[in-house]
C-alpha cells in the first residue's frame, strides 16, 4: 500500500511539473496571473501551473511516461466516460493550484478558470493520498515562515498566494469545505499566534464564527482579522498594501469581541428589544470568559453599547451559578 501511495505522489508530481511548464507555454494563462499581481518568484514558489484546453492532454502525457490509467484515476486526475469507452481529463483551461502537504507530497490540485464561467473553481477528489479535510493549502510554506508563531487562516487559494506575494508569508487556507477539527489540530503544531481572515460577506462572517469555535474547541485561541464590508484579503492587500494589512492584524478581534462585533449586526440595538436580546446572547458567552477579570471587562464594554446596567448583566450571567455575589 505504501509502494502505491509513492507512485500515486509520483504521478502529482509530474502532472505539477508538466502544468508548470505549459504555463510558461501559454501566453493567456500567464498574463493571467501575472495581472492578478503575481510576481514570477510566487508563481514558482507555490509551483502555479495550467492545464490544456484538450480533453486527453494530461492522459496522454502521462500514459507516455508509462502510468497506468487505473492509478491516474485513483487521484481523480482523469474520469471515466458514461459510455465507459475511455477516460478524459478533468481539468482543462484552468490555472492550476498544486495542493502540496507539509511532508513536500503533491497531494492534489484545485484549478481556476481564467474567466466568470462556472464552476470557478474545481479541486481533486478525496483519494488514497488526498484528504480534504485532514490538510491545508499553503502550510508546507507557512510552516517555514510563521517561525512557530503567526499563522493566518484564510479562504482562498488566491489570498495565501496574494498574501504571500506581498510579504505575509504565514497564510494558510482549507480546501473548498469548511475549516475542520482536524486542521485545527494539524495548525497547532505549527504555530502559536492564530488569526482567522475571511472574506468580509456574510458567508465569510459566518464561516469565521465557525472557524473560530472549532480552534477554541481545540485549545487554540486565535483572533479574526476585519476586512472593509466586500473584501477578501487578496483584494485588500493589491490595494492597501503590507501595512495596511499589518494594522489589521494588529487590530484584530479576540474571541469575545468578534461575537459581539457579529451579534452587533444580528440585533437591533436601537430598539429595547433588540438590547435584550442581544445582552442575553453576549452574557452566555461572557460566562465562558477566562477569568472574572476578563469577563468583567466585557460587562463594561456591553453596559455602554446598551446602557443596560452593569449589575443587571452580571445578574444575567451568573443567575443560575450558586457562586454569584
Ligand atoms: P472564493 O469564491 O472566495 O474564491 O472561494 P477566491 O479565492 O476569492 O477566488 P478568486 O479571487 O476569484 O480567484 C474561496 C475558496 O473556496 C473554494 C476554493 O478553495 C476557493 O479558493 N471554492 C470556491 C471552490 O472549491 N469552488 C468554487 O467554485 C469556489
Ligand atoms: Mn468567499
Ligand atoms: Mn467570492
Ligand atoms: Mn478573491
Ligand atoms: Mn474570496
Amino acid at each position: 500500500k505504501e509502494e502505491r501511495r509513492r507512485k500515486l505522489f509520483e504521478i502529482n508530481r509530474i502532472t505539477a511539473r508538466y502544468f508548470y511548464y505549459n504555463l510558461m507555454k501559454n501566453k493567456k494563462a500567464y498574463t493571467y496571473l501575472r495581472k492578478r499581481g503575481l510576481s514570477t518568484d510566487t508563481i514558482k514558489k507555490f509551483g502555479l501551473g495550467y492545464s490544456n484546453p484538450n480533453w486527453d492532454d494530461l492522459l496522454n502525457y502521462l500514459k507516455n511516461k508509462g502510468f497506468s490509467v487505473k492509478d491516474i484515476e485513483e487521484i481523480g486526475l482523469v474520469i471515466e466516460r458514461k459510455s465507459k469507452t475511455g477516460y478524459y481529463d478533468r481539468f482543462r483551461d484552468r490555472v492550476m493550484f498544486p495542493i502540496v502537504n507539509t511532508k513536500g507530497n503533491v497531494i492534489g490540485f484545485g484549478g481556476r478558470v481564467l474567466d466568470d464561467s462556472q464552476p470557478k473553481y474545481l479541486n481533486s477528489p478525496d483519494s488514497l493520498i488526498f484528504s480534504k479535510g485532514y490538510n491545508l493549502y499553503g502550510l508546507n510554506i507557512a510552516k517555514k515562515h510563521s517561525r512557530g508563531k503567526k499563522i493566518i487562516l484564510v479562504e482562498g487559494y488566491m489570498d495565501v498566494i496574494s498574501l504571500y506575494n506581498h510579504g505575509i508569508k504565514c497564510c494558510v487556507a482549507s480546501l473548498g469545505t469548511a475549516f475542520t477539527p482536524e486542521q485545527a489540530k494539524l495548525i497547532k503544531r505549527y504555530g502559536n499566534d492564530f488569526f482567522i481572515c475571511y472574506d468580509s460577506d456574510t458567508a465569510g462572517l459566518n464561516a469565521a464564527d465557525k472557524a473560530l469555535d472549532i480552534l477554541k474547541n481545540a485549545g487554540v485561541e486565535a483572533k479574526v482579522i476585519i476586512l472593509p464590508k466586500g473584501k477578501d484579503p487578496d483584494e485588500f492587500i493589491k490595494e492597501k498594501g503590507k501595512e495596511a494589512f499589518e494594522k489589521l492584524i494588529d487590530e484584530a478581534l479576540s474571541y469575545i469581541d468578534y461575537k459581539i462585533y457579529l451579534n452587533k449586526k444580528k440585533f437591533n440595538l436601537d430598539t429595547v428589544e433588540g438590547k435584550i436580546d442581544f445582552t442575553k446572547e453576549i452574557a452566555s458567552i461572557i460566562k465562558e470568559a477566562n477569568s472574572p477579570i476578563e469577563a468583567d471587562v466585557y460587562i463594561n464594554k456591553v453596559s455602554r453599547e446598551t446602557g443596560i446596567s452593569i449589575d443587571a448583566i452580571k445578574k444575567e450571567i451568573y443567575k443560575n451559578q450558586a457562586n454569584f455575589k
